[in-house]
């Protein structure tokens, strides 16, 4: 997946026509779009297929879809229908829940994002102690995609160590959550940042702020 300026733009707005009015202010610097549940919640899958149709960009499904095999493919094959070119899944729930999500990217050409640690302070709880052992079982599967914190520099190191060099490694919490554009990078491929970006009164400024940020 090819990331423009290396910024992802997660989405997490409850209406589609300020999803696609803050998608076009960014277009002109931004590729990627990551849809989650707020979005598809208040307006249905559709909302990712309308925006993949009007800006042509890469939208990734932040499902963190944890569940048995079964259900998982289930989740993994409707959101692959709808024009989504990635899904993120959850790694604690084991490798058959991951496998299965593997399974439905493979039929549709499409990709898999292994979650590893999350960015939120109570991940350090139950899922820190974990993420290491998640990384190195997606790095068995084949799973070439990963998801970690910006959050915790120190963490986001140990598991760009697990995944290695040529994985590809996407990072939230930039930003509202307090981690920097410019050190996060030095681990990860590319950012995820939401409310600094479409909470702002000037989308566009704050995607230019960040690319000024990662360049100064
Ligand atoms: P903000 O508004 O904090 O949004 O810039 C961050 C986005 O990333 C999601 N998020 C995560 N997704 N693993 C994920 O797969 C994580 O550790 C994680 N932490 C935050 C969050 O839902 C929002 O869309």
């Amino acid at each position: 997946m090819e990331v423009e300026n290396d910024i992802i733009l997660a989405l997490d707005v409850l209406n589609r026509t300020e999803a696609l009015r803050i998608v076009e202010s960014v277009s002109d610097y931004l590729n990627t779009i990551k849809i989650g549940y707020p979005l598809v919640l208040s307006e249905g899958l559709q909302s990712i297929t309308a925006i993949k149709e009007e800006f042509n960009c890469s939208i990734i499904a932040d499902f963190k879809v944890a569940d048995i095999p079964a259900t998982n493919r289930k989740i993994a094959d409707v959101t692959f229908e709808a024009g989504t070119d990635a899904i993120i899944v959850q790694g604690f729930v084991g490798d058959d829940s991951a496998l299965a999500c593997m399974n439905s990217a493979e039929k549709y050409g499409k990709d898999v994002f292994l979650l590893t640690e999350m960015s939120h302070p109570g991940a350090s709880m139950f899922l820190q102690q974990h993420a290491e052992d998640i990384a190195k079982m997606g790095v068995d599967l084949g799973i070439t995609n990963f998801v970690g914190p910006s959050t915790k520099l120190d963490r986001l190191e140990k598991i760009r160590s697990v995944i290695g060099k040529d994985s590809f490694l996407i990072s939230p919490g930039v930003g509202t959550q307090g981690g920097d554009p410019k050190d996060t990078l030095k681990f990860a491929d590319a950012l995820i940042v939401g409310r600094s970006i479409y909470l702002s009164e000037d989308p566009k400024k704050a995607v230019e702020d960040i690319i000024g940020s990662i360049k100064s």
